[in-house]
């Protein structure tokens, strides 16, 4: 895909142009992720095999004991008060000793890969490629964040929150929770971790790997409980100094509501289109719309939620077929079913998506409906002729339901693609440089893919965040050269006099 993409670009400046911006910031190679793994780590077919060879796998994760269950008021304040202690202290260690610890964590989670992909399966619905994918990313945070932790900004200095609460979510258990680890421990800040409840097992294996890799006890903190009182009793400790949140729109309004003020970063939800233009490889467009749409079944939020067709390509009974032969083709299993590639949805779905799942609005139909196969797994859905301005057009389902949008031109589908109050993923398909350009300037998200699936950025390579209501405080993305420094507070360095 890339060598056809970049022989294409090879004739063409805006081509050209665009895909600078699709890798923009990259610094270097991306890092390895899961296309490569080290000699150690079984890898591919092999390794998810044996995984599966280990479930069910209750028992693995039954080795964890979750003695980090919040119950009381109490308690969180005891955490709060060993963080603050810690943290005073963490931020006194030399930069170059914070990264060499956070090297440690990255040795340290290659050495419970497995564990952390069969409890990442056995416990938030992943597969095993995916649970896996997951722990290179996780890697490649620690590994990068430490590179980032001594480099220095000359003429300022850095002062850490003291305490960092990451609050992390159920989809991406492994390298989410991590990178906001990873991030405020590489700045000097102790951190709190408060897991989605649906992934505080895969938080447990965690956080013991951090432990194992000498990140003292004090300075991580693992806090399982709900957003209910005791998560607002943490949330407005004013000894919490700052909040990395990746979770819900809805979620990043409820913290700030209860604590108005609150030093919050926030990646949250997003409604994501692939536009696809005649000028297309019909063929990869549709392979890439499935694959966006329907990998972790749609759990994702940068996952692709409307197809927004132009022109010829929405009356293409060629592309449509081709495009509902491969969602229904996909393998819908568990992670004990070899091959599957739609894993069950982690949590039985809300109404919203429950409506996405099941109710048309008007002037919409299915091309392809979604069915209910077994417990929690659904066979992916496509519904056309989704109208501007209706519920499906705007709101995040989360789920594995794609719509398809028929734009009469290529500056209606951007429009499209804009009129949602997110800004998150965003996605063209089009080999002609004159539409990639249009659609560069008019597009309004965080991270613009062109000819490529919109999902799955690598760290460094494609630093991670939004606009809009996708994105709250300061735009510094994950897995980004900015991420560091828009953590705490920046204040001259003294001059000696
Ligand atoms: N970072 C994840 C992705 O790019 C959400 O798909």
């Amino acid at each position: 895909e890339e060598a056809r993409f970049l022989a294409a670009a090879a004739h063409s400046p805006a081509l050209a142009a665009a895909w600078v911006v699709q890798e923009r910031q990259q610094a270097g190679p991306g890092f390895r992720n899961a296309a490569d793994t080290d000699t150690t780590t079984p890898s591919g077919a092999a390794w998810a095999d044996a995984v599966r060879g280990a479930l069910p796998a209750r028992r693995l994760g039954a080795r964890t004991t979750l003695d980090s269950t919040i119950t009381t008021t109490a308690q969180v304040s005891t955490i709060l008060d060993r963080a603050a202690r810690e943290g005073g202290a963490w931020s006194a260690v030399p930069a170059g000793q914070r990264a060499d610890v956070l090297r440690a964590v990255a040795r340290s989670l290659e050495a419970v890969r497995r564990r952390l992909v069969t409890v990442a399966c056995d416990d938030a619905g992943k597969l095993p490629e995916q649970a896996d994918a997951e722990v290179s990313e996780a890697v490649d945070f620690a590994t990068y964040y430490a590179s980032l932790a001594t480099e220095v900004v000359p003429g300022a200095r850095q002062l850490p929150p003291r305490v960092t609460v990451v609050a992390s979510p159920w989809n991406f258990p492994i390298a989410i929770p991590l990178g906001g680890v990873a991030a405020a421990l590489a700045v000097g800040s102790a951190v709190v971790l408060k897991p989605a409840p649906s992934a505080r097992r895969v938080a447990a294996v965690l956080a013991e790997s951090l432990w194992d890799a000498g990140v003292p006890r004090g300075l991580l903190q693992l806090a399982v409980l709900d957003d209910g009182p005791l998560g607002r009793d943490l949330i407005t400790d004013t000894r919490v100094e700052q909040v990395l949140l990746t979770g819900s729109a809805e979620t990043a309004e409820l913290f700030r509501t209860w604590r108005p003020g609150l030093p919050l970063l926030a990646e949250t939800s997003g409604k994501n289109a692939i536009i696809v233009t005649p000028a297309a490889d019909l063929d990869l467009a549709a392979a890439d719309l499935v694959s966006s749409a329907f990998g972790h079944s749609g759990q994702k939020c940068s996952a692709a939620s409307l197809g927004i067709l132009v022109g010829s390509v929405a009356r293409s009974a060629r592309f449509l077929d081709q495009l509902v032969d491969a969602a229904a083709s996909l393998r819908v299993g568990t992670a004990r079913d070899p091959g599957a590639q739609v894993g069950p949805l982690t949590e039985e779905p809300g109404e919203k998506l429950l409506r996405g799942l099941t109710q048309l609005e008007p002037g919409q139909r299915w091309l392809l409906e979604p069915h209910l196969l077994g417990e929690r797994l659904w066979r992916p859905g496509i519904r056309a002729g989704v109208r501007p301005g209706s519920e499906f057009h705007r709101a995040e389902y989360f789920g594995p339901v794609l719509g398809l949008m028929a734009a009469p031109d290529l500056a209606t589908a951007i429009a499209w693609a804009n009129d949602t109050a997110f800004g998150l993923t965003s996605g063209i398909h089009s080999l002609d440089p004159t539409e990639v350009q249009e659609w560069l300037d008019g597009v309004r998200a965080g991270n613009l893919y062109v000819n490529r699936p919109i999902t799955g950025a690598i760290v460094r390579r494609q630093p991670f965040g939004g606009w809009k209501r996708s994105v709250v405080g300061p735009s510094a993305k994950a897995g980004g050269p900015n991420h560091l420094a828009a953590l705490g507070t920046w204040v001259p360095t003294p001059v000696a006099v």
